[in-house]
């Protein structure tokens, strides 16, 4: 906890809701918004004014310093609905975590726990019947923080707001993606803000994005900003690979340490598999692909949750990987996975928060 006090959080709730204007049978990832949203206020200091309030506009000013200098910080959480209408969050824990540090790093503050957990389960409870049950679907939840200030110096941002939103969702990914290793441009480099989940990683990624759709790819494999040598992420989601009978994630304070991928590996391990958080060089990937020692390589992250990578481009070349029927390990994981997060396997981690 990183303070004190005790907050109320003040509920304002819809007279209108737009429920019923939702086709449950077709969600598209991050369009139909439910009907409330939180919004605190950090001034003079401290969090104020924690409300749940209909989702709609924020008033802010031109001058803000989030628009011009980028303190903008968010995250990106699932919550679930069991058969008999539970509500659960996955690991909300390691997202507020998660959150905070990344607050640290833009010299915003830190959210304390009854705002982000706290405020987050009375949201989900106010809107239960916003979260989906057909598998494959959920409540996506973003957080996020932004500095108010309307000032253009550049300083830390004297006010915030910290908001939580969320929307039903099917898949982020509907197929297997096709991945570039890119050789040129850069996410992150040592010392830089890699690890930390922040809107200018997200909008520097879309040019280069976009070039690797030309050539046809779905996303781009980054790399090192050094040697353009290791492999880092996918940019929306962490990458997995299985090489021989090791399961491999990168690993390393440039690229963002997600909660998914984090989950797999306390899977790997407990279920006696070889885990190992290391660099793992192209090279390595591409000779491993071309041996058969790569059996499988996903994307892994909230929204992607588990996505198989069917096709890595590199130098002009295509890799394509085995086919997924084969790939015992990550389908065993999304299995797994779907079964705890819907309540139809015991949770012997403690992973599902329960609204
Ligand atoms: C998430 O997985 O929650 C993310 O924030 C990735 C985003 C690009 C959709």
């Amino acid at each position: 906890m990183s303070e004190t006090n005790t907050f109320s959080i003040r509920v304002e709730p819809t007279k209108h809701s737009r429920l019923s204007q939702v086709d449950f049978n077709n969600l598209k990832f991050g369009q139909a918004m439910s009907d409330h949203m939180l919004v605190a206020n950090y001034e003079n200091g401290a969090w104020t004014d924690v409300s749940i309030v209909p989702y709609g506009d924020l008033t802010v000013s031109p001058s803000m310093s989030a628009l011009h200098y980028g303190q903008a910080i968010f995250e990106g959480i699932k919550g679930y609905k069991f058969e008999d209408g539970t509500v659960s969050i996955f690991r909300p824990d390691k997202n507020w975590e998660r959150f905070n540090k990344s607050a640290r790093r833009l010299q915003m503050p830190d959210v304390p726990e009854e705002i982000f957990i706290g405020g987050l389960k009375t949201l989900l409870d106010i809107d239960r019947n916003w979260v989906p049950s057909t598998e494959g679907t959920s409540l996506y939840i973003r957080p996020f923080m932004f500095g108010t200030e309307a000032a253009l110096g550049v300083h830390p941002s004297a006010s915030y707001k910290f908001v939580i939103i969320t929307c039903p969702v099917g898949a982020y990914y509907s197929k297997p993606i096709s991945l570039k290793v890119e050789t040129y441009y850069t996410r992150a480099a040592e010392g830089g803000v890699g690890f930390s989940k922040n809107a200018g990683n997200y909008a520097l990624s879309l040019y280069p994005t976009q070039l690797a759709n030309e050539e046809g790819y779905d996303q781009i494999m980054w790399t090192d900003a050094a040697e353009h040598k290791y492999i880092e992420e996918a940019g929306t989601a962490n990458l997995i690979f299985r090489i021989g009978d090791t399961i491999i994630t990168p690993h390393g304070d440039t690229i963002l340490h997600g909660v998914t991928r984090r989950t797999i590996i306390e899977l790997a391990e407990k279920w006696g598999y070889k885990a190992e958080q290391r660099k793992v060089s192209v090279q390595e990937l591409i000779e491993g692909i071309k041996s058969g020692a790569v059996s499988e390589a996903f994307a892994a992250g909230t929204a992607a949750t588990v996505t198989h990578i069917s096709k890595i481009g590199f130098e002009g070349q295509n890799y394509e990987l085995p086919p997924i029927e084969g790939r015992d390990f990550s389908n065993k994981v999304l299995d797994y996975l779907n079964q705890l997060r819907y309540g139809k396997i015991e949770d012997p981690f403690g992973w599902n928060f329960i609204v």
